[in-house]
């Protein structure tokens, strides 16, 4: 084989796609391993099972002709209904959310500026709410690209386990004094010994959201307990609650959807992005989240990390 041959083999069985070369009597000359896997009845040297190339069992074959040494063949891509197009929605539609996310403080910071340079305006207050309208859209960014770092595979998970409450300790003195500012109390429980192998980065991304939508939404009064515990199974519970206003339990589900906000947090400063990060973070480690609560019973949001984290 020449050094094209090999090439394109190597191309073909390592496509992370479920793909397949086909000859011009559809039998397969080469198949990639996923495809190999993936789909019943894909076997090298055999011919491809007819109802592939023509929708069936859920299968949209995507062909690309080509010829060879005067033979004609086709490279064959068996995406699942659903693989191709979910993916192609999620992105659109985290595109169009972005966008239109980053319009709306544009849109004010425009504004601002126009006003400001009206004869007899309060110049020094307007530059001031202009530039909290950047510091906001500076936030959004950097939010949406730590989310893209999570989704291309970050590190989130570490390579020794490490005590959890020297982390989450520092965290909320970082917030101390936004929450006294908010009428909202801060506590947290956790047994020194507990470790967790994740990021120490990662773990405060976690522990701060969590802390901070309960400064934001909680409201004056409210206690806000970052409690984590160890199961019998070993499995580790790190839990974030407020006893706060809550939200309805209807919107519960919907907390960790990127850019969701209740309407009546509209009215403050945020993305909606950072319950999707945390549920990122901890997925990332092999857990899971749940968020508990109701209107006027505060929030709960509860992270578990396998034995093994
Ligand atoms: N402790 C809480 N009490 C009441 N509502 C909450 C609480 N935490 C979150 N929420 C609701 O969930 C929504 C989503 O929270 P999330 O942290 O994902 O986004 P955000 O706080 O609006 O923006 P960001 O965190 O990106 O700055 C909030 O907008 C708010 O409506
Ligand atoms: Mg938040």
């Amino acid at each position: 084989m020449d050094v094209d041959a090999v090439r394109g083999r190597a191309l073909v069985e390592e496509s992370r796609e479920a793909v397949v070369v086909l000859d011009d009597a559809d039998r397969v000359v080469l198949a990639s391993r996923r495809a190999r896997h993936t789909i019943e009845g894909v076997r090298e040297g055999e011919p491809l099972p007819s109802e592939l190339l023509t929708g069936g069992r859920g299968v949209i074959p995507l062909v690309v002709p080509y010829e060879v040494d005067g033979r004609r063949e086709r490279l064959v891509y068996l995406s699942r209904e659903g693989d191709l197009a979910a993916y192609e929605e999620l992105r659109s539609g985290f595109t169009a959310a972005v966008s239109h996310e980053l319009r709306t403080p544009l849109a004010r910071l425009l504004t601002l500026l126009e006003t400001a340079a009206l004869p007899g305006e309060d110049v020094s207050a307007l530059l001031e709410q202009a530039a909290g309208e950047v510091e906001q859209i500076t936030e959004l960014i950097d939010e949406v690209l730590f989310l893209s770092e999570l989704e291309s595979g970050a590190r989130v998970v570490a390579l020794g386990a490490a005590p959890v409450r020297p982390v989450l300790a520092e965290a909320l003195d970082e917030l101390q004094e936004r929450a006294v500012r908010a009428g909202v109390a801060l506590r947290l429980e956790c047994e020194p010994e507990i470790e967790l192998a994740i990021r120490p980065r990662m773990l405060r991304v976690v522990a701060r959201n969590l802390a901070e939508n309960a400064i934001r939404y909680g409201g004056p009064g409210a206690t806000f307990t970052l409690a984590v515990e160890r199961e019998q199974d070993g499995s580790v519970v790190l839990s974030g609650s407020d006893d706060g206003i809550g939200v309805e339990e209807a919107e519960l589900g919907r907390l960790f959807e990127r850019f969701y906000r209740t309407d009546r947090a509209r009215a403050s400063r945020g993305t909606g992005l950072g319950l999707a990060i945390v549920k990122h973070v901890v997925t990332q480690a092999g857990g899971s989240v749940v968020a508990q609560g109701g209107r006027g019973r505060g929030l709960e949001i509860s992270c578990r990390f396998p034995a093994s984290a």
